[in-house]
């Protein structure tokens, strides 16, 4: 008998109709046998947070996002809240969760299914069967560093400040991960960082270089600054394995990477903290996509990324490789049968809305059970 306790924090824009989805796909599992059980609570984050009670997370939430097993995170921000004070803005309610919950881990696989191939801006050939790894640091760096502020100059002139700061346990611990799953995959690490103009990249490359030595013969490290590797990764995507990275790097290289795949729309992501002495981690689950407002609410959004970041809660935190695998595996045949949200869309394929993709991915399911 396994029990999970997730926390569901939708979130605002298309967060809250991709959810629906995943709550349709932990019900589904909940009613399969009595083995397997998820206990879900529900909560505000964001803007819609911010609504409600003036934060963009209470500290009610921040609660049960630290009792949770997993918390399965939607996505924040709009337009709505663009004049909400900087400490109460959307992001600041994620930001808070990684920070607070220890998430320093941040996984960002980039797969590029090969139904959807073609709806990659680069040629078929460059990005079927890419299958790689960006593993981003996420708890320091420049999002967290201090001081960050903007000082009023008292001429006309104001000062913004934002400090990138990493210390030697923090690019330790993000280097172990990404060695350790670059050893269950292709077995190579490329570390990204600005050695040439940073100070935090020079240390950056001395801690991942020492670790590679000391702890990971077997792993190929390749060094790489980080504005090479953005250009690497439209050239030619497909020598990459697992990119280990700061904050800020690993925020716009997995935007990229996420491209390559066909669509934002399509990738997961899971952010996890150190292992305590049961072996648990805490974890959040969150598609790399945001709230798109624009298309909020007009059944448009493609649930893919949720869905498939809920199976990444599978493997991660349940240590359920089969059911993972079955989610993935469904998420892939409902693509071969040409089924399409708008994002992905290709001429001759069929679009649909999110609650039918969602439907579709629940039937596959069924099917792989049977
Ligand atoms: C991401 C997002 C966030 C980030 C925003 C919403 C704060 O872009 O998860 O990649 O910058 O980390
Ligand atoms: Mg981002």
């Amino acid at each position: 008998m396994s029990t999970f306790d997730l926390l569901i924090l939708p979130g605002d824009g298309i967060g809250t109709e991709i959810m629906v989805e995943v709550n349709r796909i932990i019900e589904w599992f909940n009613k399969q046998d009595n083995s397997l059980t998820f206990n879900c609570e529900q909560d505000l984050v964001g803007g819609s947070a911010y609504d409600a009670h003036g934060v963009a997370i209470t500290d009610a939430a921040m609660e049960k996002a630290l009792k949770a097993d997993a918390v399965i995170f939607g996505a924040v921000g709009g337009p709505k809240w663009d004049d909400v004070s900087y400490e109460a803005r959307p992001e600041a309610g994620l930001l808070r969760l990684r920070k607070d919950l220890g998430l320093f881990a941040n996984l960002r696989p980039a797969i590029c299914y090969p139904a959807l191939a073609d709806s990659s801006s680069l040629k078929r050939e460059l990005v079927e069967g890419l299958d790689m790894l960006i593993v981003r640091e996420l708890t320091g760096g420049v999002y967290f560093g201090e001081p960050k502020e903007i000082t009023d100059l008292g001429n006309g002139q104001k000062r913004a400040v934002d400090t990138q700061l990493y210390e030697t346990y923090e690019i330790d611990r993000i280097a172990r991960v990404a060695f350790d799953l670059a050893g269950k995959r292709g077995s190579l690490v490329h570390s990204a960082e600005k050695r040439n103009v940073m100070k935090s990249g020079v240390l950056w490359n001395e801690v991942v270089t020492n670790i590679h030595k000391e702890s990971y013969p077997n792993i190929k490290l390749e060094h790489i600054l980080a504005d090479n590797c953005a250009m690497q990764l439209v050239r030619n995507p497909k020598q990459f394995d697992v990119i280990v990275t700061d904050n800020l790097f690993g925020d716009v290289l997995s935007d990229v990477a996420a491209m390559l795949t066909g669509s934002l729309g399509m990738l997961p992501s899971a952010s996890l903290g150190a292992k305590d002495e049961s072996g648990k981690a805490k974890a959040m689950y969150e598609p790399v996509h945001g709230s798109a407002p624009d298309i909020a609410g007009k059944g448009l959004a493609n649930p893919i990324a949720m869905i498939a970041s809920f199976a990444m809660a599978l493997r991660y935190t349940c240590d359920l490789t089969a059911e993972a695998d079955m989610v993935e595996k469904a998420i892939a045949n409902v693509l071969d049968q040409g089924l399409r949200t708008g994002d992905i869309m290709q001429t001759g394929k069929q679009q649909v809305t999110t609650s039918d993709m969602g439907t579709a991915i629940l039937n596959e399911l069924e099917d792989l059970v049977a």
